[in-house]
């Protein structure tokens, strides 16, 4: 393992001068089934609008967007600057503010619902993931729900290995990672943590929340659809949905998906 470092510089380098988030989840026929299956799932769990929905980890405002189209007043807070900078550019009905999960600058109760749809993937320490929970409980009112999202500890393998970059390189490195959770930046990415389905929901418990619902979100056939040279093939991309939703509450196949996203009342 690479020493470790404070983690917060080496993520805002990351969004700032590496990688472009802006457009992820449109790029690719996987952030497109990402995007699709969270707003199925979200749709489903919030309250309606015009509730007021607090995005921690916002990024460039994907989902603040989104919401705000459907009419509920968004608030987005986002560690990167130049993510909550590009998220009042792309959307500036969503007020859009720099902040750590960990230490929200609000008051209790103030949101009806609150997303954590990035933060933990980047706190690599369990207290760290547990504060952030527990800020995104505090914030909400009493009964609304905290829908918190993961990165499966099988997606960088499987990942890696559907691209041809597991190598005598990289083996030592991404079995490790499989191991440990903790992600070893030379294979990629940045400071980050890969969820087993139960860490997670053992994290709300340790947090002071009940025992969360827990959906695979992009289901089983998500590294099938950017292997395809040739573009999105409709058909397989509405099947890789239809397979996510039928499987989504199945133990047995929720960490196959990339993401897990798990939903609990505050
Ligand atoms: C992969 S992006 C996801 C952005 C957006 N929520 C989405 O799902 O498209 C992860 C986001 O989490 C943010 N983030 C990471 N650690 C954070 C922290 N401790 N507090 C707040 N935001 C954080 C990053 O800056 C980044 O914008």
């Amino acid at each position: 393992m690479p020493p470790r470092r404070p983690a917060e510089p080496d993520i805002v380098r990351y969004y700032t001068d590496v990688y472009t988030e802006a457009d992820r989840l449109h790029r690719t026929p996987q952030g497109r089934l990402e995007f699709a299956r969270t707003t199925e799932l979200l749709a489903r769990s919030l309250p309606p609008a015009p509730a007021t929905v607090l995005d921690v980890g916002g990024g460039p405002g994907a989902y603040a967007g989104w919401l705000a189209a459907y009419g509920y007043r968004v608030r987005l807070l986002d560690l990167v600057p130049a993510h909550a900078a590009a998220a009042r550019r792309n959307h500036p009905a969503v007020p859009a503010g720099v902040a750590d999960a960990r230490r929200l600058p609000l008051a209790g109760g103030c949101a009806d619902a609150t997303l954590l749809l990035g933060p933990l993937y980047h706190l690599t320490d369990r207290k760290d993931r547990v504060a952030a929970l527990r800020e995104a409980a505090r914030v909400t009112r009493p009964g609304g729900p905290v829908m918190a999202a993961a990165i499966s500890r099988s997606t960088q393998i499987i990942d890696l290995a559907r691209q041809g970059r597991v190598d005598e390189v990289t083996r030592a490195a991404v079995l490790a990672t499989h191991a440990t959770g903790v992600n070893d930046p030379r294979t990629g990415f940045t400071t980050a943590y890969f969820h087993r389905p139960e860490e997670l929901v053992a994290e709300f418990a340790a947090a002071g929340l009940p025992a969360p619902r827990l959906y695979g979100v992009e289901g089983p056939l998500w590294p099938l659809l950017d292997a395809l040279d040739v573009g999105p093939a409709e058909r397989l991309f509405r099947d890789a949905v239809d397979c996510a939703r039928a499987v989504e509450s199945d133990p047995a196949v929720l960490g196959a998906s990339c993401h897990l996203l798990a939903v609990a009342p505050a």
